[in-house]
């Protein structure tokens, strides 16, 4: 090959290759905020001072979930409150300005989970607005289309709802990353349940709360079967499973060719601190060895790696490879 026929083909891979998504490898997600029903209800409104102590703490990612869907005007237009926009564009402007890569999604959307069709044309008008707002903002703001699909938002009605969600998204912009999740809580099962997307800047994402009674161990939100439950991790087989779910995940990166990331994992206070830390360290070694990125739930609030009297957590640091 030539030397000019080389740098021509190695400057089209470059283009083609997702470069901003590779970037997402160690993620805080800043939930419990604006994914409230409004910011400050559950008791967490953010400090844009934050993001520059995130940064310094070694994250190279945000991901900050907005309930979008309680902050528009009635149908068809949906129109997003404006106020409200206002301020989710500070906090990601922070996020960017800390020289973060910043991932903002549709998160708590319950009503599109249980009426997908009725909801449908809402999903789709907010994504409309969200894409004409931001298609002039930098490359490391990153769109996550729907947290969490379950109950009726899955199989075929999922998939239609995700794909016409990308189509509103490219028309506004075209190459910016796009994060899709599956079915189920987008759990490590969910893969099969994505359409196939012929786009390179799409990345799939996936959450890991398993074993969910371990992570979820006496959360009141998350039913009856974890209501009493005090477990320890490893149990017996814990890490086995881990290990294969590992394999599962890297098997989906290489069929694909492109990222998967790890968009939620940790686990709730109530558990065993020890357990937790052991259980946070294992999950990130295990897909950051497969080139998985990983976002941990959450920087304060449920599952708190940060307070306002104590400062972050050092251990879990450690645990997530940030600190000595
Ligand atoms: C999901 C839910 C959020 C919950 C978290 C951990 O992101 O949307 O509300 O706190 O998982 O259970």
């Amino acid at each position: 090959m030539t030397r000019t026929l080389f740098v021509l083909v190695a400057a089209a891979l470059a283009l083609a290759a997702p470069a901003a998504a590779r970037d997402v490898m160690r993620c805080e997600i800043v939930g419990n905020a604006l994914d409230e029903p409004s910011e400050g209800e559950w008791g967490v409104t953010i400090d844009t001072a934050w993001f520059d102590d995130i940064k310094a703490a070694g994250f190279d990612t945000v991901r900050v979930p907005v309930r979008w869907s309680a902050h528009t005007g009635e149908g068809p237009d949906y129109l997003i409150d404006a106020a409200f926009r206002d301020r989710v564009d500070e906090v990601l402007q922070a996020a960017l300005d800390a020289d973060l890569q910043v991932i903002v999604n549709v998160h708590h959307f319950e009503e599109l989970m249980d009426d997908p069709r009725g909801q449908y044309l809402k999903l789709l008008n907010i994504w409309n607005q969200l894409g004409a707002h931001y298609a002039d903002w930098p490359d490391a703001l990153h769109f996550e289309l729907v947290n969490e699909p379950h109950t009726a938002l899955s199989g075929a009605v999922m998939r239609q709802t995700l794909l016409s969600a990308l189509e509103i998204v490219r028309r506004t912009n075209p190459t910016r990353t796009v994060i899709l999740g599956g079915d189920g809580y987008s759990s490590i099962r969910s893969f099969s349940s994505l359409p196939p997307v012929d786009d390179p800047n799409v990345v799939v994402t996936f959450h890991y709360y398993d074993p969910f009674r371990f992570t979820h161990q006496r959360a009141g939100w998350a039913g009856p079967e974890v209501a009493d439950v005090t477990r320890g991790w490893p149990e017996p087989g814990d890490r086995a499973q881990l290990e294969a779910d590992g394999d599962i995940a890297a098997g989906v990166q290489e069929t694909l060719g492109r990222p998967v990331f790890l968009g939620e994992f940790g686990a709730y206070e109530q558990g065993p601190y020890e357990d937790r830390l052991r259980y946070i360290n294992a999950v990130r070694e295990t897909f950051e060895a497969k080139d998985i990125g990983w976002c941990l739930w959450n920087f304060t609030g449920t599952f708190p790696l940060w307070s306002s009297e104590t400062g972050f957590d050092a251990r879990q640091l450690k645990a997530l490879g940030l600190q000595e």
